[in-house]
C-alpha cells in the first residue's frame, strides 16, 4: 500500500479571498492549513492606513515580522504557499514566511490572488523567498472570480499537484 501525501496549505489574507481558495484547497487535496499570523506590532492592516502601510511594505521589500509555524513544515511531503498580490508584487507576511521556512520545505507549490495583474513579479518573489522553484503555480484574478473561473482554475492546480507529486514519489522510490 502507498503512503499518503502530505500536504500542508499555508497562506495569508488581508480581506478573504486567499483564505477562501486556501480552504477549498485543502478539502479538495485532504490537506491540514494553516494561516500565516504577524506578530502583534505597532501598525495593523486594517483600513486605509493598513492598506498603505501594506504597499508602502511590498515596494520597499520591507520584512513583516511574522509568528513561527505551528504545524511542523519539514514533516510535509508538499507545501503550497498561497498570497494576495501587494503593489505589483507578493505580500510582505508571505515573503518573510518563505524566508524563514522555505529551507525547510520538500516540495513547494504557489497559488496568488490578484485584482487585475502582478501575480508573475509575485510568484518569482515567492520562489525566491523559498530559495525553490515551484512544481506547480495558480493565479486566481478578481475577473476569473467574478466569471466563476475559479473553480477550474482551482481544480487544475489540484490535479497538476497531484500528478506532480505521484512522478516524484515515484522517482524517488526508484533511488
Ligand atoms: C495593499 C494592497 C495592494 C494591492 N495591489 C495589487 C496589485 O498591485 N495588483 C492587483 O492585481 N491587485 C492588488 N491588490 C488586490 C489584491 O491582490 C486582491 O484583491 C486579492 O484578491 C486580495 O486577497 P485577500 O482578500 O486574500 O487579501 C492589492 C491589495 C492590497 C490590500
Amino acid at each position: 500500500m502507498t503512503e499518503r501525501c502530505r500536504i500542508l496549505i499555508v497562506y495569508y489574507s488581508r480581506t478573504g479571498t486567499t483564505r477562501r481558495v486556501a480552504e477549498l484547497l485543502a478539502s479538495e487535496l485532504d490537506a491540514d492549513i494553516e494561516p500565516i499570523r504577524e506578530r502583534a506590532g505597532p501598525g495593523s492592516r486594517d483600513g486605509a492606513r493598513g492598506y498603505v502601510r501594506s504597499v508602502i511594505d511590498a515596494l520597499c521589500h520591507r520584512r513583516a515580522a511574522v509568528m513561527p509555524a505551528l504545524l511542523d513544515v519539514a514533516a510535509y511531503d508538499l507545501v503550497v504557499v498561497g498570497a494576495p498580490v501587494w503593489a505589483g508584487g507578493a505580500c510582505a507576511p508571505v515573503r518573510a514566511w518563505l524566508e524563514s521556512n522555505g529551507g525547510q520545505i520538500r516540495h513547494l507549490a504557489l497559488f496568488c490572488c490578484e485584482g487585475a495583474r502582478g501575480s508573475g513579479t509575485a510568484l518569482k518573489q515567492m520562489s525566491e523567498a523559498a530559495g525553490k522553484t515551484p512544481l506547480a503555480a495558480c493565479v486566481i484574478s478578481g475577473s476569473d472570480l467574478y466569471r466563476r473561473r475559479d473553480a477550474d482554475k482551482r481544480d487544475a492546480f489540484a490535479q497538476k499537484i497531484r500528478q506532480r507529486m505521484a512522478a516524484r514519489r515515484e522517482t524517488e522510490w526508484l533511488v
